[in-house]
């Protein structure tokens, strides 16, 4: 069976990378797949966080599901701490995953930085709790940004040595030759890596000091004006082809996002405004943002005003979650050996 999970950190200002590379595609995948979305509050707690600020950010996260477009009638919408399996299988997997397949992951080389004695051992062990949200559901995809690649990479080889170590067990159990799927990342479009709009090497980030280097979903459209006008770019007008976007960051990822606003490619972007100065491009940007992001950040704001509402959809969604993981994680406890309360 077919199933999608994927997760959102609450730990600061949704962005626009946010938007194009994860939440708008999980929108989509609706219609094609039963999805679980998740604010991954277990995660956000690998860097510190002040404890009013994190219960903020869930419900923000959560308002920005919903006001993008993620119905929870028909996804499961819901926060990772309210169901306890995503610890439970992540303890398990710490003792399957080597030391040293995490010691290559560069997320955390990037997030503990120079200080890395100082880094909670939650930062270090980011991935192996990420595999644990995937597989507790034993989702088969999991749509997220280009940045998640490594951490997917290493779900598989998580499952896959499950899936070895404990073969006889899960033959023995009747659940066949594998117990966990090989998940997919599904990374793709037009805005996999959305970057900084002050530097074009650098991916927009919810943690860059500049608030100019990214387009926040709760910005008005005099903010998002004033971003996009004041985004690097070259001198030269746009290509007409998109060969013609290579060694030129900042202009390959205004396209990029314009494509992707407008469910479109580099290529139609190109033959419109191939040829065009970077003014009369980012006045087209400009009213394009406004009128996508205009009405979910309105949304967002209407939604966070009702607390109670929100708190609800994430208790009926955590009761849903947990009858999937509940199942899953209880056959795992029967292959590794464990003795269970029946
Ligand atoms: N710049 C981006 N372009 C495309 N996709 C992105 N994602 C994040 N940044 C970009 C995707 O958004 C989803 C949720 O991300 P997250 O909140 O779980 O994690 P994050 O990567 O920590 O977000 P930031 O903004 O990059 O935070 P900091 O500044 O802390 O590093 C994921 O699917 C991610 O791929």
């Amino acid at each position: 069976k077919e199933l999608v999970f994927s997760g959102v950190q609450p730990t600061g200002n949704l962005h626009l990378g946010n938007y194009l590379g994860a939440i708008k595609r999980f929108v989509a995948m609706q219609a094609q797949y039963e999805c679980l979305y998740c604010v991954v509050d277990l995660h956000a707690i690998t860097v510190w966080q002040d404890p009013g600020e994190l219960t903020r950010q869930i419900r923000e996260v959560t308002a920005a599901f919903l006001a993008a477009g993620i119905d929870p009638a028909r996804s499961v919408v819901f926060n990772q701490s309210q169901v306890p399996q995503h610890a439970e299988l992540a303890w398990i997997f710490n003792c399957v995953a080597r030391l040293g397949w995490l010691n290559r992951m560069t997320q955390f080389k990037e997030k503990a930085g120079k200080d890395r004695e100082n880094a909670s051992i939650g930062l270090y062990d980011y991935p192996v709790l990420m595999a644990a949200d995937i597989l507790a559901y034993r989702a088969t995809h999991v749509p997220v940004g280009e940045d998640q690649k490594q951490h997917l990479e290493l779900t598989r080889d998580i499952a896959q040595k499950f899936n070895n170590d404990f073969a006889g067990a899960i033959a023995e159990h009747g659940h066949g030759e594998a117990f966990f799927p090989l998940t997919e990342p599904l990374i793709g479009g037009p805005a996999a890596r959305v970057m900084s709009l002050r530097d074009g090497t650098k991916k927009m980030s919810k943690s860059d000091p500049s608030d100019y280097s990214r387009i926040n979903l709760t910005d008005d459209p005099d903010a998002i004006a004033q971003k996009v006008r004041k985004a690097k770019t070259d001198a030269e007008p746009l290509p007409s082809e998109t060969a013609g976007l290579e060694k030129r960051p900042e202009a390959d990822n205004l396209v990029g996002i314009f494509a992707a606003l407008n469910d479109a490619s580099r290529e139609d972007v190109l033959r419109e405004y191939g040829g065009a100065q970077f003014s009369a491009f980012k006045g087209a940007l400009v009213d394009l943002a406004v009128a996508k992001l205009g009405p979910i950040g309105a949304e967002m704001k209407r939604l966070v005003a009702d607390p109670g509402h929100i708190d609800a959809v994430l208790a009926e969604g955590a009761a849903r979650a947990e009858a999937i993981a509940a199942p899953n994680i209880a056959a795992v406890k029967d292959i590794v050996g464990f003795v269970r309360r029946r």
